[in-house]
């Protein structure tokens, strides 16, 4: 990519070391178990759109002489956008007339910094190995132990919500998820061949949630405060396993023959609020840390494990020389007690954190819910990897109100029981106008219709061939037979609380349309998908249907391949690889990104949704190099936002520090929370 001009500065963009397409080869390796250098596991025939096109028309017909198109399309006029129909933006400087997104865009930078945008402040929340529960030790890089890591913040924040405890804004629940822990920069001389009993029980200390009370500062900032609500869960900590699949066989293990009961939580990645007050978290990429899947001969469980990405002999952790449960050899049901939606009462420090079997299990980014009209919840979830599949489950119950702790119990159990669904889309346009390249169809968007397509509910199965418990255990296998949409890996999903759509981030498939792979598709529309898109989602809530179209489609604005809701491109700021998703009060969409592939850290990015500005994409901030931008909340006069993974680059460790954030001078990285305000206090987005 050439320099990009932007606020009258031109930075020149210089290469950092690359291991896939835009992420170092240490996060790789820590983060996902190097997914990306592998097939992807979904090797399943599950048809695309080349092959379903006649099927799609004659289908599509059948709808519209069954109403069912027409009722959908009245119901999503608003989603198509065009150029022609976009007034001018205000000019210079960035300048936008929609709420919450008037602010000077930040250029693209490599800097080792969290650079905002002009007028803002920022300040550091809490780092990993910041202090959390009362009495917890000061963080001692040098001399850290699993019993100090038990109390304090664990490593590589991701998702982050901030949980009002009153009306203020002041006094709030910071609760944030520790997705992974990279060893080579957690400690000195680290051997990955051999490391110390003490260095893996840090790491499972390091692992799962922290709840932690804060408090707005006077100069706008966010202050930790013992408090008798801080938390920390982690590997050890005891959870119960609930709804259609508890107590499976599936799920027994010598410690725990009932099979309702796991230690722990791991690879806790994205997550939301529930309207009910908890947290919902998902766990993703827990595969990496299971040893010896090729001592498994049987081959159901071989496949069931292949599709899980559970392969190989030894760990790259080696955790399993520590307890046995890590050892597929010696239990082989350790791996399905991972891979689910978690539940946790930030409310109640001495709650027992739940399982939701009822969700399925897969490699969960997160779980986002949107209470429908008649009260029952719909919870969205994507799971992340190449080429898998957009969820939703949709209660029995409906959501009691208020926020008392009986409301909050009774409403805990909502996602127990209900129907699980993964979607399935069909493009609208021919399937010769998709092209690869990222060029618009001649109806001028990437859109088109969807079903839901149900998996199970309660203990009755809609999958051929699956029992209930199968298809909850084994949701990916269940949902290759059904046919649902490869996707190219959907991150975050959630319901837009102005507008009601939904937003679900589609980060990268550099695999798309390779030999072997499956092609383009309307909803998938670049081979080789570098940058990934944004999808928008009209859903019939409770129902099946559906209507989609690409808001985004990401990477440089100059790249013809490229859409910003219709936007004049010459306005927008370059993102890629799309991650997490927030929205503020105005309802426009916030979005992380996870290995930016256009050679600049990555960074947090505003975009209205509706009216005349619809995909004016603006960076507000980027984060120091080697890091990603998680778990962003964005609220009146302040916006959050995890830093995970700094300094992650090829070559570095804690013996070679590639960064220095947030502490300076020959400190080593450490991922924090950060708050950003207005330097007069003002709010956010707003001039
Ligand atoms: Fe942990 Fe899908 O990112
Ligand atoms: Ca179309
Ligand atoms: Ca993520």
């Amino acid at each position: 990519m050439s320099p990009r001009p932007d606020n009258g500065r031109v930075i020149p963009l210089p290469l950092l070391p690359h291991h896939s397409a835009n992420r170092s080869s240490v996060t790789c390796k820590y983060r996902c178990g190097n997914a990306c250098a592998h097939e992807a596991p979904n090797t399943s025939d599950n048809a695309y759109f080349g092959d379903i096109a006649e099927s799609v028309l004659s289908r599509r017909k059948a709808l519209k002489a069954s109403g069912v198109v027409a009722l959908a399309v009245g119901g999503a006029a608003a989603l198509t956008s065009t150029a022609a129909a976009v007034p001018a933006p205000l000019r210079g400087q960035g300048r936008s007339s929609i709420p919450g997104t008037d602010f000077a865009p930040v250029a693209p930078n490599t800097e080792d910094a969290v650079v905002t945008a002009e007028g803002y402040e920022q300040g550091v929340v809490i780092r990993w190995g910041d202090p959390v529960v009362p009495g917890a030790p000061e963080f001692d890089f040098n001399n850290q132990t699993a019993a100090a890591q038990e109390q304090q913040f664990g490593y590589n924040n991701d998702f982050a919500e901030l949980i009002p405890l009153d009306g203020t804004g002041n006094r709030n629940l910071l609760v944030v998820n520790h997705e992974y822990t990279t060893e080579t920069h957690m400690f000195a001389g680290y051997d990955e061949n051999n490391p110390t009993e003490e260095q893996v029980r840090i790491a499972w200390a390091a692992h799962g949630l922290s709840v932690v009370y804060v408090e707005r500062e006077n100069n706008g900032g966010l202050k930790p405060v013992p408090s008798q609500y801080n938390r920390r869960i982690t590997l050890n900590t005891p959870f119960e396993v609930r709804g259609p699949a508890a107590g499976s066989d599936f799920l027994k293990t010598s410690a725990d023959p009932t099979g309702t009961k796991v230690l722990g939580t791991q690879n806790n990645c994205a997550g939301s609020k529930t309207p009910w007050g908890t947290i919902l978290s998902g766990e993703e990429n827990f595969n990496q840390y299971f040893a010896n899947a090729d001592s498994i001969t049987d081959p159901t469980a071989k496949q069931r494990l292949a599709r899980y990405g559970l392969k190989g002999t030894t760990s790259t952790r080696k955790w399993e020389k520590f307890d046995k449960r890590w050892d597929l050899a010696q239990e082989p049901n350790e791996a399905n007690r991972f891979g689910w939606i978690v539940e946790i009462d930030p409310h109640d420090p001495n709650s027992t954190p739940v399982k939701h079997t009822a969700l399925g299990r897969f490699k969960h980014e997160g779980a986002a819910v949107k209470v429908a009209d008649d009260g029952r919840v719909v919870a969205y979830s994507g799971d992340d990897e190449r080429f898998d599949y957009i969820y939703k489950f949709v209660s029995n119950g409906k959501m009691k109100s208020g926020n008392s702790a009986y409301a909050r119990r009774q409403n805990m159990t909502l996602l127990d029981d209900g129907t699980l669904y993964v979607a399935k889309f069909t493009g609208n346009s021919p399937a010769s106008e998709i092209d690869g390249t990222g060029k618009l169809p001649a109806d001028g968007a990437f859109d088109g219709t969807g079903e839901w397509i149900p998996l199970a509910s309660g203990d009755k199965s809609f999958v051929p061939g699956f029992t209930a418990e199968e298809v909850y255990v084994f949701t990916r296998l269940a949902a290759d037979a059904v046919g649902a949409t490869k996707m190219d890996r959907p991150e975050d999903i959630e319901p837009n609380p102005v507008n009601g759509r939904i937003y679900c981030a589609l980060t990268n498939n550099s695999n798309r349309g390779s030999t072997g792979n499956a092609a383009p598709d309307e909803a998938n529309p670049r081979v080789g998908n570098k940058h990934g898109h944004v999808i928008e989602i009209d859903d019939d809530a409770t129902g099946t249907t559906l209507r989609w179209n690409l808001l985004l489609v990401c990477g440089d604005p100059n790249d013809p391949g490229t859409y910003f809701g219709g936007f004049d491109k010459s306005q927008v700021s370059p993102i890629s690889c799309p991650d997490n998703v927030a929205f503020d009060r105005h309802g426009n969409l916030w979005i992380s990104t996870d290995g930016n592939a256009l050679k600049s850290n990555d960074g947090l990015f505003a975009v209205p949704v509706d009216g005349p500005e619809r995909g004016h994409v603006k960076q507000f901030l980027t984060v120091p190099h080697g890091a990603e931008t998680c778990g962003p909340v964005v609220r009146d006069t302040l916006v959050t936002v995890s830093v995970q993974h700094p300094g992650e680059l090829d070559g570095a460790s804690a013996d070679q520090p590639a960064s220095h954030w947030p502490d300076g001078g020959n400190s080593q990285p450490r991922p924090s929370v950060v708050a950003v305000w207005r330097k007069d206090g003002g709010e956010i987005g707003r001039r």
